[in-house]
């Protein structure tokens, strides 16, 4: 028979800074899910990526002074970039989508037209506030005390020619959709988007943009790209080969079975995404969950407000199955959680040391001392026996009940409650006296094998969750293959009666708080500033007196064609003939800003030619790294200091 088949889905992430732990949060729970799926039989379809369009992306590459290929090519693909990260948090995906892929670019077009030629996508004007330097249409309520909220100038009315969705065409379908109570969850969520969405009204969502280019070209209308959002969504479609020939698992795996997204991005998954689909005559996701954020101190990370957490510090320190494990066992998906150092360490402590560790350790360590590795045969039952083993034979049917809905927290919960059990079980059936007496053999053969019991099922269920640190201790305890199934999950008595065990490395050490937490807050203090380079060799007053440095002014500035870095400046030298130098500053200044500034430059350098123009000298600046950025100021003089005047 053929597996039934599970697509889930993460949101493709925004390459424009580095990853934090709050990412992670959402990768790291839909992997323990598409994990449990593929554990469950399913042939899972796990898929991730990227959303590498847009004009903040255009914006960052520019101020780095490289293409925004190249801006995106490092975030994704460099080192601790995502790829990177999701491999250092052992994310099981099946594929990754960067929306800049061809196959993706060439489908999302093959959309739009087919959008466009249906009439669900129309050309009208944008309206709205424009910043001019800015080249930004902002709406009323974003501007700030009627100012553009980026650069605080002043705003007009303007109108930009741009393509519409109708999205108000299918305001009553979505909201029939949201009110079946099975598409969207948890509930909650629900209630926000009729009430704060659809009941106002949906407007007709505008899906092109002209102001910048860094998107995908609408290619029957030159000039425009078409809306990020658009482009982000339907990854979800492209990456199983919708509309191109990349893929070929659009009829398998497609409508997919969930995507889980964070609760600030269910508006985009439970409303205009189902909108654009209806519109393209696709299944519906049989459901978007949507999750909360990890915030510290109640707020969210971000890294303009300098709180994001490093998984890279925290997953070297503390082992990547503890980062994984405290994230879903901590806190319920559905809502916030604030992340603390604090809280990491006590729950790798209580949990993973204290209860799951301690029991895989001292099981181990007594099936040696007692039996020497290997349990004979023969048993004998005991009073406190059923009350374990009933809850060995139930916990997989509770987990199960809350892996489904997506409550991974309780799911744990469950799979703890047996663990603490089992330990409670060591101290009423108190080995060590058993030991003693060589009568009682069997009766504490059946107690050791009842622990292995307990472990084997509880491993089974954490595999998901802790991967690498299940596989370890299913070799410690004897568990084949067999009898590390699901299957086997629910099953009594799945180890072979005379299992071996190998006691082995301690899984999860317990972890010092105190010494922890100072560590971690001089990791996370930011390094002082490197001090400035050593002071070069000595050069005599003649040798100075060589450099022929004058005071210049900006004539006229302008960014030179196909170059990201370098400014062409005309400048007035006090000779009466302008002089051209090219400088490649571009990221650090705009030209247009530079007109009319007092500069300096050394005028005696041999002619350079870049990018097939002359540069007659070099405009002196001051640069500095910091943070392994470099910044840099151009030297400028008082405008009364006239053109020509010389350095000495
Ligand atoms: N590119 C869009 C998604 C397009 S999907 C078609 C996007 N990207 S994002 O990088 O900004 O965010 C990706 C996911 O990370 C979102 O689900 C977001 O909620 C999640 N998180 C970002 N910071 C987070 C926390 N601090 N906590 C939990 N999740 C967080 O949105």
């Amino acid at each position: 028979m053929e597996k039934k088949t599970f697509f889930i889905t993460t949101p493709i992430y925004y390459p424009s800074d580095k990853l934090h732990i709050g990412h992670a949060y959402c990768t790291v729970a839909t992997d323990a899910i598409a994990r449990y799926k593929r554990l469950c039989g399913y042939d899972v379809m796990f898929l991730t990526g990227t959303d590498e369009h847009g004009q903040k992306i255009e914006e960052k590459a520019r101020a780095a002074g490289i293409t925004p290929q190249e801006f995106v090519d490092r975030i994704v693909e460099g080192e601790k970039g995502v790829k990177d990260l999701w491999k250092l948090m052992n994310i099981s995906n099946d594929r990754f989508i960067r929306t800049t892929d061809d196959y993706h670019v060439l489908s999302v077009q093959r959309i739009f037209k087919k959008m466009y030629e249906k009439g669900d996508i129309y050309k009208g004007a944008y309206k709205g506030k424009y910043c001019t330097p800015c080249e930004s249409f902002w709406t009323e309520s974003q501007l700030e005390d009627g100012k553009c909220p980026d650069c605080g100038g002043p705003v007009h009315d303007a109108e930009e020619e741009a393509y519409f969705f109708r999205l108000s065409k299918y305001a009553k379908p979505v909201q029939e959709l949201l009110e079946t109570g099975t598409f969207l969850t948890p509930p909650s969520r629900v209630n926000e988007m009729i009430n704060n969405f659809i009941k106002p009204g949906l407007e007709d969502l505008c899906v092109s943009r002209t102001s910048f280019s860094w998107g995908i070209p609408v290619d029957f209308d030159p000039g425009h790209v078409v809306y990020v959002w658009v482009d982000a969504l339907f990854n979800y479609c492209t990456a199983l080969g919708f509309l191109n020939d990349k893929y070929d698992d659009f009829d398998r795996y497609w409508p997919a079975d969930v995507h889980i997204v964070g609760k600030e991005i269910v508006r985009f998954h439970s409303i205009i995404w189902p909108a654009l689909l209806m519109s393209m005559d696709l299944p519906l996701p049989k459901r978007v969950y949507g999750h909360g954020w990890l915030v510290i101190d109640g707020g969210k990370m971000s890294k303009s407000k300098g709180n994001v957490v490093d998984p890279y510090l925290l997953a070297d320190k503390f082992g990547v199955d503890a980062l994984r494990f405290f994230l879903l066992r901590t806190f319920p998906f559905g809502s916030d959680g604030n992340f603390s150092n604090e809280l990491l360490i006590s729950t790798i402590n209580t949990d993973l040391a204290n209860d799951l560790g301690n029991l895989v350790s001292r099981t181990t360590a007594m099936v040696e001392k007692y039996f020497g590795g290997t349990l004979p045969a023969e048993r004998e039952a005991g009073p406190a026996d059923d009350e374990l083993v009933g809850m060995i034979k139930a916990v997989r049917g509770k987990y199960a009940a809350q892996m489904e809905e997506f409550q991974l927290h309780t799911a744990l919960e469950e799979v703890f409650r047996l663990i603490q059990r089992a330990n409670k079980y060591i101290d009423e059936t108190a080995p060590w006296v058993l030991a003693k007496d060589e009568g009682k053999k069997a009766r504490l053969a059946s107690v050791m094998y009842n622990l292995l019991e307990a472990l084997r099922v509880s491993l089974i269920l954490l595999s998901p969750f802790i991967p690498e640190s299940c596989e370890k201790a299913f070799a410690q305890i004897g568990a084949d293959e067999a009898s590390r199934s699901w299957d086997s999950a629910a099953v009594y008595g799945s180890l072979p009666a005379s299992v071996t065990v190998r006691k082995g490395e301690t899984l999860f050490p317990r972890v010092d708080m105190a010494k922890a937490l100072e560590e971690l807050a001089k990791a996370e203090a930011k390094p002082a500033a490197p001090k400035a380079p050593p002071v070069l060799p000595n050069v005599t007053i003649d040798e100075f007196a060589k450099c022929d440095m004058r005071v210049c002014k900006v004539l006229s500035c302008e960014a030179v064609k196909k170059s990201e870095k370098l400014l062409k400046f005309s400048l007035d030298d006090g000779s009466g003939t302008p002089r051209q130098i090219l400088s490649g500053i571009h990221k650090f200044y705009e030209p247009e800003d530079l007109v009319g500034k007092t500069v300096v430059a050394i005028l005696n350098l041999p002619t350079r030619k870049m990018m097939g123009l002359e540069s007659n000298g070099m405009l002196l600046s001051a640069v500095r790294e910091t943070d392994g950025k470099e910044e840099l100021n151009l030297i400028m003089l008082d405008d009364s200091v006239p053109a020509g005047a010389q350095l000495c």
